[in-house]
């Protein structure tokens, strides 16, 4: 089964609107190389702060670019201060929207069970959750990886069906990686990414499996991507820090192996 990368670029909570826009439109310039390039055949996808959807969508309007959010309520609108719904979000101009992000977990009490509800509630929109796994320090120390990405994938992706896989997208993002400049090494990610594609394929189906992307994330940078997107259970990157450098964001890009 060939699996198309995608290459999805969380913004965290950085720039404005018009620095927003500004991006956007560097981005979109660059994206007339892309196809180029012969045989490149990766999905781009940028997830500015919720704020800066719409002036993403317009700046992006007939590139090849998709749009997603961090973060959704599951409710589709009611008395949550603070919160944006999926509906809210799909007229935002969104395809997708990034589930249990670790630094939702960390710093806004995320759990499995409230990640599963957001992800059941964004595919009854039609929204595609990019669902985010990966252990801590501390858990990969003691030796807990595989058990602790067994737990979140067993929790998250609750009562999903072989259908809805088809529109989920799986990110593992060891937490040791993210923001530290410490990269997984090829072989400690593509590890995980077998152990993820193995889960999936006994607790769904083999067919589900061999179909589902599994993007690598932390540190993700233009130096690195090349040697972590060569290996065949890596279908592609969320990148933090280096998507917010249209160049940096470029050259991952261009990273992605070419279709001989
Ligand atoms: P960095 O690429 O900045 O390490 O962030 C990774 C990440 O958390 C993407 O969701």
């Amino acid at each position: 089964m060939t699996r198309t990368p995608l290459i999805a670029g969380n913004w965290k909570m950085n720039g404005d609107i018009p620095w927003t826009r500004e991006l956007c439109t560097h981005l979109a310039k660059r994206s007339a190389n892309w196809p180029a390039l012969g045989g490149l055949r990766a999905e781009v996808a940028i997830f500015p702060p919720a704020v800066s959807l719409a002036a993403a969508a317009a700046a992006l309007q007939g590139f090849p670019i998709l749009l997603g959010a961090q973060n959704m309520h599951e409710a589709p609108s009611g008395a949550f201060t603070g919160e944006v719904s999926g509906p809210m979000l799909l007229t935002a101009g969104c395809q997708m929207v990034i589930l249990g992000h670790s630094e939702r977990r960390q710093f806004f009490g995320e759990t499995d069970a409230g990640i599963n509800r957001k992800a059941l509630a964004a595919l009854a929109v039609g929204l595609k959750p990019i669902v985010c796994v990966g252990e801590s320090l501390d858990e990969r120390e003691s030796g807990r990886t595989h058990e602790v990405v067994e737990r979140q994938l067993a929790g998250g992706l609750k009562g999903l069906t072989v259908a809805d896989l088809k529109h989920v997208v799986i990110a593992y993002e060891p937490v040791w990686a993210i923001g530290t400049g410490k990269v997984a090494t090829v072989q400690q990610a593509g590890d995980v990414h077998r152990f993820i594609r193995g889960w999936i394929s006994k607790a769904h189906s083999p067919e589900a499996a061999s179909r589902i992307r599994i993007l690598y994330g932390g540190s993700v940078k233009a130096d690195n991507a090349k040697e972590l997107l060569a290996d065949p259970d890596i279908d592609g990157a969320l990148v933090g820090g280096a998507s917010l450098d249209a160049d940096q964001f470029d050259r991952i890009i261009r990273s992605v192996p070419l279709v001989s």
